[in-house]
């Protein structure tokens, strides 16, 4: 499975980029703000750092001008996918996009129904939010389940990017279902490292070796 990181930060994003565990990058216009930076400016930067997709987010309602915006920022650089909502305007806009041969990110999923209409519009990704859907009371994991049989039945090429992690545990289930990739804020990604019997292994291989008065260097 995939790793993507769900931010703007470009600290968090070289970070992750130094371990070799990231594979690329999603943004929404709603983590940008949070970066207080200027859109085409983080976006470059954050370009630098990975040569994995970075979704780039339109904020535009209509199709024409979600064409005019995706102009602009795929010209940033070659790494970048567009994303856009999963509307009748967003699925136009990938399809003309997907036809000229840029990576589209189809955002804001939250049924198996607009996950097959963003596979016939030619999406590299599709983006079922599972966290948001948690949050109305309903198992987003179902929903990765059933993209994943729909995906598998047809032969569908869109790769299922499990989005809105909200902790380790929507990875373990979404790595079982066989989800392609997965984004998720950084601090999510690093409580993935986290087991008590390791810390507490390594307190006592320290302790011992605390005792033997040796050293390697
Ligand atoms: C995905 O691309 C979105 O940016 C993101 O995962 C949304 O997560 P949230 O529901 O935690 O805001």
């Amino acid at each position: 499975m995939k790793f993507f990181v769900d931010t703007a930060d470009t600290n968090d994003i070289a970070e992750l980029a130094e371990s070799g565990l990231l594979d690329g990058v999603t943004t929404n216009p709603s983590l940008i703000a949070k970066s207080g930076k200027r859109f085409v400016d983080v976006v470059a930067e954050i370009c630098k750092l990975t040569h994995g997709p970075v979704s780039a987010e339109v904020v535009a309602m209509d199709h024409a001008t979600m064409m005019k915006e995706a102009e602009v920022l795929r010209k940033i650089a070659d790494n970048v996918a567009i994303k856009v909502p999963l509307t009748l305007d967003g699925l136009k806009t990938c399809k003309a996009l997907s036809d000229d041969g840029t990576l589209v990110n189809v955002t804001l999923c939250f049924s198996a129904n607009q996950a097959l209409l963003a596979a016939k519009a030619g999406a590299a990704f599709i983006s079922p939010f599972v966290g948001r859907w948690d949050d109305i009371g309903s198992d987003g994991m179902n929903l990765i389940a059933d993209i994943r049989t729909i995906y598998d039945n047809y032969a569908f090429g869109t790769e299922i990017l499990v989005a809105s992690v909200r902790h380790p545990i929507h990875v373990l289930e979404a790595a079982k279902i066989g989800a392609d990739v997965m984004t998720a804020p950084p601090a999510v990604i690093k409580m993935l490292l986290n087991h008590p019997l390791t810390d507490k292994g390594l307190a006592g291989f320290a302790a011992d070796w605390e005792k033997t008065g040796q050293s390697i260097l």
